[in-house]
């Protein structure tokens, strides 16, 4: 194994995490910030190395917000809803497992309940073919 393949056997692969910033959680409308602003501060202030948060106006979730979406470049990809202000650390284990995942999908074991419960959806990789297993 050369060095360059050395260093990307241990370094994981790279996840973002959209948070909604416009969701309103309970909070009242007129409320700032919103509930979904907090949610991602709190992600971005815990956030580790490998792990980017950025905000996002609207993840089309309204309906069960607050809303994240996990993206993996190199794997599937996952939206939850039904987040809470206190969810920071939640997306963060997600975001770790997804970036430790060999077979690119987020394991169910060591999963926190709110991303096993709130989970939308799983997109597919970019290049994903019907004849690789999920
Ligand atoms: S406002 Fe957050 S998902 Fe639409």
């Amino acid at each position: 194994m050369n060095e360059r393949d050395a260093a990307q056997a241990v370094e994981p692969a790279r996840v973002v995490i959209h948070v909604c910033e416009t969701c309103r959680g309970t909070a009242d409308g007129t409320d700032l910030p919103r509930d979904g602003s907090r949610l991602a501060e709190a992600t971005r202030d815990l956030a580790a190395a490998g792990i980017e948060v950025r905000g996002v106006s609207c993840l089309a979730n309204c309906k069960r917000g607050l809303s994240a979406a996990i993206l993996n470049p190199d794997g599937w990809s996952y939206v939850f809803g039904d987040l809470t202000t206190e969810s920071a650390e939640d997306l963060l284990t997600g975001a770790r497992l997804l970036a430790g995942s060999t077979d690119g999908l987020m394991p169910w074991k060591g999963r926190p309940d709110s991303l096993k419960r709130g989970m939308i959806a799983r997109v597919p990789p970019l290049d994903f073919t019907p004849h690789q297993k999920p």
